[in-house]
């Protein structure tokens, strides 16, 4: 008998490969790597230095290189207020401190209808997804308050919250690490005015107005009372900063328990993070994962596709998280770096298999993917327990099919197979375990950076485009229609405002 010929498509498969921390399930069967070239990849990240990078990380060492200071927001979360020092100062008083004004504020805030929250990129993805993440857990209660978020310069969000919010028991949160984002201060400008319009007096106004910021004399000039204002430090990163009073809108929405829970999910995962060894750190294990596949297949992006809808915004708070920590040309010493971070995308399934799966799975690119689903059903109701079943079902047929690939005798039914995925099996969708999942891949990303040698806690990237909209705005206000290329404009930019002025 002729001996059958394998499947030339199949990944080469670890079965019963999981890791797990907190009841959070990592299985990186599908990555691909044998245990020989996992081993490399734990001496390697031996090698980078990587322990005393975490070490260092939670020791409140300046890591981040370029703006000499550390990146704390591990001791946002640290309920346990074990020490945290930064330059032999404990940072815990003062954050427990804001944790008390924060249950405080929840508790007085009675009979408000609607919460403004004003801020963008780490001011407003964190918060914005936690309330979206957490708005059907069994047992979570929204205070019959709205909370809308206003991130986005064009109206037509402030047009869409105003129509829908009461001027007279709003309250307003205006979320900016350094309260100069132009976003942010022009959108607060037009929210005082629609209070103003509305008939609210200063008085009121006043009592409306909140702040959390690192730039509390900023605040204070816009005037917003100094006990309305939570600071937080220059030492914890915007795209790290939801554990921060940036958070508020959790503790708001959903009381300062559930907030608390939130934090705790985190601890938990920073806990694993410090203490556990390398080979069963899952933070760990997902960077090394995806510095294999950029290694062997030179892979320039990966997808993150949670079957879960309430995590729909989770891939865009990842893509500022992972692209603007690590999305980089330089290391830490200022040298051309080989690898850096890949492009990030993704939403929730199964809406994105009617996407981009076609691609994923036939395309020319190898794209790993981070498959993330939740044990629990939201609900026990016959139809959200049928439903959730075949939302895992798809979850887990997407990644086999992608690992094992088909043969076919007409190359278009062809599936080439051999492309890696994790799965992230998370026990149940609530505070916790969110809180369990952003901690998660923070520390995953910070491991990243350590392993490129990249500092993942600046942007300098994203100064240079606001410094040249500062002309060209200057230049659209004039309404001129001959406007010439010079050192700030050039002759594409300075055609493109003629056009629009004319
Ligand atoms: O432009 C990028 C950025 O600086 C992000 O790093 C930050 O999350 C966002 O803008 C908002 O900044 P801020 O909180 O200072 O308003």
């Amino acid at each position: 008998m002729q001996a059958k010929k394998a499947n030339p498509h199949v990944i080469n498969s670890t079965p019963n490969s999981a890791h797990s921390a907190i009841d959070v399930v990592l299985d990186t069967a599908y990555q691909g790597i044998s245990a020989s070239q996992w081993k490399k990849l734990f001496s390697k990240a031996r090698e980078s230095g990587l322990e005393q990078f975490i070490a260092d990380m939670f020791a409140g060492k300046h890591i981040n290189n370029s703006e000499d200071r550390p990146a704390l927001h591990c001791a946002l979360r640290n309920l346990k207020k074990t020490p945290v020092f930064i330059d032999g100062q404990d940072v815990m008083p003062a954050v427990a401190e804001v944790w008390q004004r924060i249950e405080a504020l929840c508790n007085k805030w009675v009979g408000v209808t609607d919460v403004i929250h004003i801020g963008i990129g780490g001011s407003d993805f964190g918060p914005r997804l936690a309330i979206e993440a957490l708005a059907h857990v069994p047992g979570i209660d929204s205070r019959g308050m709205r909370m809308h978020f206003l991130a986005n310069i064009d109206t037509a969000e402030l047009a869409r919250i105003l129509a829908r919010a009461q001027p007279n028991s709003t309250r307003v949160i205006i979320v900016s690490k350094s309260f100069t984002t132009l976003e942010t201060t022009m959108n607060a400008k037009a929210v005082v005015n629609w209070l103003k319009e509305n008939n609210c007096t200063s008085g009121q106004i006043s009592r409306a107005l909140y702040a959390v910021t690192a730039n509390v004399t900023a605040a204070k000039e816009f005037g917003i009372a100094e006990d309305q204002i939570f600071p937080f430090w220059d030492w914890v990163g915007g795209r790290y900063s939801v554990w921060s009073a940036v958070g508020l809108p959790i503790a708001l929405q959903y009381g300062f328990d559930t907030f608390k829970e939130f934090l705790a999910g985190a601890e938990a995962m920073d806990l694993h993070f410090k203490n556990a060894p390398l080979e069963e750190n899952l933070p760990v294990i997902m960077a090394l994962a995806l510095l294999h596949q950029q290694e062997k297949h030179k892979i320039k992006a990966y997808a993150v596709i949670p079957y879960a809808d309430a995590l729909d915004w989770f891939p865009k708070w990842l893509q500022q998280l992972d692209m603007e920590s690590n999305g980089k040309s330089v290391d830490r010493d200022g040298k051309p770096v080989k690898y850096s971070s890949p492009i990030v995308f993704g939403s929730a399934g199964s809406n994105a298999q009617h996407s981009y799966f076609q691609l994923l799975h036939q395309g020319t690119e190898i794209i790993p993917i981070d498959f993330i689903a939740v044990r629990e059903p939201m609900s026990n109701r016959p139809e959200a327990v049928a439903h959730h079943r075949i939302l895992l079902s798809n979850c887990l047929a997407q990644a086999q099919a992608l690992a094992n690939g088909k043969d076919d005798e007409n190359p278009n039914n062809v599936y080439p197979g051999k492309r890696p995925s994790n799965l992230l099996l998370l026990p149940k969708l609530n505070p916790f375990y969110l809180g369990a999942l952003l901690a998660l891949y923070e520390n995953r990303t910070a491991s990243l950076g350590a392993l490129w040698n990249i500092n993942s806690f600046d942007q300098p990237g994203v100064e240079y485009g606001k410094v040249l909209a500062k002309p060209i705005e200057k230049a659209l206000a004039s309404d001129e229609t001959n406007i010439q290329a010079s050192a700030d404009i050039d002759a594409v930019t300075a055609a493109r405002i003629n056009l629009l002025n004319s």
